[in-house]
């Protein structure tokens, strides 16, 4: 088959497989067989730049490229809603409404509130040609590589009868799973965590970096197709079309003939809202016909066909019993409210989160308070407030503890952070367990061991750190108790296939601080080896794209820990993988005695690849331009003061396919 041919298969049974996976959650393959189709597909449009469409799925990987966001002004604005709170706003907007329209009886669209980022796509001959955020409703960024990442946004329509150029709205969100995701990944790194799934879906999608937002599982309802008028007669037809042409429609629509059914909508939804997989924060209630649109028209900030009905914010009112302080496993210290019971949105609570010390410094509460606490987008609700009318004299205030409350080590609280740390972390038994458990996790060593397991180990004195688990056997486990044989042999044989996991892995499992996956991976890919990564000084580190000051110096402090070198020690003898096996590290000495310095962002290569591959010919990297220098291979973007400066000592500035070139002959 001609490369052409193959590429424009591979783009269509992409574009089927996107289309089946993240617009109708029924895949046909596996994830492997659509990342290696992908991967076919990337390749040769590599190979093939001639080939190259704005369109294809292998956009959705997005650019490590810093994009630029453009502003454009709407062809309709992007107007708001009205908000009601009550239901005898709702019956106004409806009696309004018949009236104006001179009529008995109106037919309304009840869908839901989603609670994101409003998002405009226009296409043209039936691709995405831009993607524009709401800004001031007049105009706003262009955010078109980060829409293009999200899945379930087509880049190329259904065949059909769509208009050759027009425009649908919709919501861009975070579902709850993929939020938690991003703060744990975040809280590991050391980055702020979002307050909830909105922010961090707003945050994202203003991210510069369209690769970084092609980690995140946003996702995107359509629900608007402004001036379409002459193409539909109701907003549920244009509903249903786009549904065809290839859009996410949300399957939460209701055609109501009456405002009894508009309530018994809004009721279902208020108690039902929890088990929905994403937030929403009220019903959408729209006239349907199109030609009523248009009679009632819009006022300078929304349309008088809609009008949006706002849940309640979900708060209750209870007695601040006492503070207890949980120790995470990575040592931080988080204090949790114990409450009078009180039911909040359908549920008993009993606890509440109080953040940390500055939040019950700005609270200023005591025990016995009585307080308000609120339901937002996390699963624990938060105490937003304080009634300081109700206090009586002798309460006391809320004293943040001093001690770790597991091992009693004084608590630390570094510069910037919002949290209080136990520096205890090789004896601390939460953060013990909670390495253990971080240890065997399917991202890192993939050891089938449960929670419960690792407790009645630990308790057992038979597991204290990582490397423990390489001594154990099965005649050890039997003696336990819920321990079979077989279960036994299953957790024996387990720990030995860990064996083979591969080295950045390895790196992620031990559990330094700020190392998570992705970093875990780029310092695996950049020092090869434990060993060399034990070497690295600050400024080693620091050279790693991506690596900051704050992750190297947590690196450089836990390999100068005598007790984690130990471990190290252990883990090295018991043979798990302690360097990259993929790559091979010495290819050639092509590049032997010759000092490189690279800048600027490659077409075909990441600028780790080119580290990697220099260090692999023998070559040394360097990070900036000085007379040692024999090369600077230049990307786009290279600084201007570096091409200065190497031209200043006529050092020969190179491209990267010269760079393929050097070390291929
Ligand atoms: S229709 C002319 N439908 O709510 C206005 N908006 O307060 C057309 N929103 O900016 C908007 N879910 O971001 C519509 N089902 C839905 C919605 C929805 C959420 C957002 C949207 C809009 C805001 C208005």
């Amino acid at each position: 088959m001609m490369p052409k041919e193959r590429i424009l298969q591979l783009r269509d049974e992409l574009n089927q497989h996107n289309y089946r996976y993240y617009v109708l959650s029924q895949p046909e393959i596996s994830d492997m067989e659509y990342d290696r189709l992908m991967h076919e597909l990337i390749a040769l449009e590599k190979e093939h730049p001639d080939l190259a469409d704005p369109a294809s799925p292998s956009q959705r990987v997005g650019s490590d490229t810093d994009n630029t966001f453009t502003q454009v002004k709407h062809t309709y604005p992007m107007l708001s809603l009205d908000n009601t709170y009550s239901e005898d706003e709702v019956r106004d907007f409806d009696e309004r409404t018949r009236k104006t329209l001179y009529l008995d009886k109106v037919e309304y669209i009840c869908e839901l509130k989603y609670d994101g980022v409003s998002i405009s796509l226009q296409y043209e001959n039936g691709r995405l040609v831009r993607a524009v955020t709401r800004g001031d409703g007049e105009k706003g960024d262009d955010v078109t590589p980060n829409a293009k990442t999200i899945r379930s946004i087509p880049l190329l329509l259904k065949p059909g009868n769509h208009p050759d150029t027009f425009e649908i709205r919709g919501e861009i969100f975070l579902p709850h799973k993929g939020f938690e995701a991003m703060n744990a990944e975040r809280a590991e790194t050391g980055e702020p965590i979002f307050a909830n799934p909105r922010n961090a879906a707003s945050g994202t999608l203003k991210t510069k970096n369209s690769a970084l937002v092609a980690r995140r599982p946003l996702d995107c309802y359509l629900y608007y197709l402004p001036g379409l008028e002459k193409h539909f007669s109701t907003h549920f037809e244009s509903i249903q079309a786009a549904k065809e042409w290839g859009f996410k429609i949300p399957p939460y629509i209701k055609k109501c003939s009456n405002l009894d059914e508009v309530f018994a909508f809004i009721a279902f939804w208020e108690k039902e809202r929890d088990g929905l997989p994403f937030d929403i924060d009220g019903i959408v209630i729209k006239v349907n016909a199109y030609r009523q649109q248009q009679l009632l028209g819009f006022t300078a900030k929304s349309p008088r066909w809609a009008i949006a009905y706002k849940f309640k914010a979900r708060e209750a009112i209870t007695t601040l019993l006492s503070v207890d302080y949980q120790v995470g496993r990575t040592g931080a210290v988080t204090p949790v409210a114990n409450l009078e019971p009180v039911l909040l949105a359908g549920t008993r609570v009993k606890r509440a989160s109080l953040h940390n010390a500055d939040q019950i410094a700005l609270l200023d509460i005591h025990i016995g308070d009585k307080v308000t606490i609120e339901k937002g987008g996390e699963i624990i609700p938060k105490i937003t407030g304080v009634d300081l009318s109700a206090r009586s004299a002798d309460l006391k205030p809320v004293r943040f503890i001093e001690k770790c409350p597991e091992c009693g080590t004084a608590l630390v609280r570094s510069q910037g952070e919002a949290k209080h740390f136990c520096p205890n972390e090789t004896d601390c038994p939460p953060q013990i367990k909670g390495r253990l458990e971080h240890f065997v996790s399917r991202k890192a060593m993939d050891i089938g061991c449960a929670e419960a397991t690792i407790e009645q180990l630990y308790d057992h004195g038979l597991l204290k750190n990582a490397a423990d688990f390489y001594n154990l056997t099965a005649e050890q486990l039997v003696k336990l108790e819920r321990f079979a044989r077989k279960s036994a042999e299953n957790l024996v044989n387990s720990i030995e296939l860990s064996k083979q996991v591969p080295f950045d892995r390895v790196l992620y499992a031990i559990g330094i601080r700020y190392v998570g996956e992705t970093v875990a991976k780029k310092l695996a890919r950049h020092f090869l080896s434990m060993e060399a990564l034990r070497k690295a000084s600050v400024d080693d580190l620091i050279q790693v794209g991506e690596i900051g000051e704050v992750i190297a110096q947590s690196v450089i402090g836990y390999f100068a820990n005598e007790r984690n070198m130990e471990l190290i020690n252990r883990l090295v003898q018991a043979g798990l993988q302690m360097q990259m096996m993929t790559v091979e590290t010495n290819i050639s000495s092509t590049l032997h005695g010759k000092n490189f310095v690279i800048s600027g962002v490659f077409r075909n290569h990441s600028r780790e690849d080119i580290q990697q591959l220099i260090a692999s010919h023998g070559g040394k990297n360097q990070s900036s331009v000085n007379s040692n220098t024999q090369y600077v291979v230049a990307g786009d973007g290279m600084g201007p003061a570096k091409r200065e400066k190497a031209a200043k000592l006529g050092i020969p500035v190179i491209s990267e396919d010269d760079f393929m070139q050097m070390i291929s002959s």
